[in-house]
């Protein structure tokens, strides 16, 4: 069994694109894929297809678990997760997160968690993803968007996971909109990132291929 977590320089930059595309991919391939996200803020039960959670449900296919289980902590304001869930009276710690993620660490397939927001966006008051992904000691997918100013948000992600001794398995440029050229950005970006790969998912109307992302990672 391995496990990814799909983490990100910021909010909004394409970790439930990337993470969909990565399933289909793999699905597509007859490899056994699951999903998960520990915790999401923004639900609305009225839009649960849309919501990250049901995104991950309509990759998995015919046989996904219920959304439930997909993400077991659903919160409804569009605030980061500690913020959401005290509006609703609970509180989130890391220990909760990191037992919900080892749960399903458990089974055979690859696991894809994907985290909230960027690298290090609070999880907790005083916790952030890159202290979940440092408990779990997994690899990490780190999706970036090629927006101007991407370069020194993705540089200083990947210094803070190197900080951390946390293994990036793979860099995935997803194209923003209104940006600069995306194969320009990412050789901009490569040429600060000798021998590293960096995958490029450009927008269009059919999706992104994921399968150089499996091949990449090995699956
Ligand atoms: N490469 C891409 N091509 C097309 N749409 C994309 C791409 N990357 C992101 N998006 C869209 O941008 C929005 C934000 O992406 P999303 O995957 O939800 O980000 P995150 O999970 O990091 O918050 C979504 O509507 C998503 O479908
Ligand atoms: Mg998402």
């Amino acid at each position: 069994m391995s496990t990814l977590f799909v983490t990100a320089t910021g909010t909004d930059v394409g970790k439930t694109y990337v993470t969909c595309a990565l399933i289909r991919a793999l699905r597509a391939a007859d490899r056994q894929v699951r999903a998960f996200k520990p915790v999401v803020s923004g639900f609305d039960p009225a839009e649960a297809e849309a919501s990250d959670p049901g995104r991950l449900r309509a990759a998995l296919g015919a046989d996904a678990p219920p959304l439930e289980q997909i993400a077991p902590l659903r919160f409804a304001a569009p605030l980061s997760p500690p913020l959401a869930a005290r509006m609703e009276g609970a509180y989130l710690s890391l220990n909760q997160l990191e037992a919900l993620c080892r749960d399903q660490m458990g089974d055979d397939g690859l696991l894809l968690i994907e985290g909230a927001g960027g690298v290090m966006s609070p999880l907790t008051d005083t916790e952030t993803n890159l202290d979940l992904i440092e408990r779990l000691a997994v690899s990490v997918i780190l999706v970036l968007g090629s927006y101007l100013g991407t370069i020194s948000h993705t540089l200083t992600a990947m210094e803070v996971l190197k900080a951390r001794s946390i293994p990036i398995a793979a860099l995935v440029m997803s194209e923003s909109e209104d940006a600069p050229d995306l194969a320009e950005t990412a050789a901009g970006l490569s040429s600060f990132l000798p021998g590293i790969p960096l995958l490029t998912a450009p927008r269009n109307a059919d999706g992104w291929d994921a399968s150089g992302l499996a091949r990449c990672l090995n699956l």
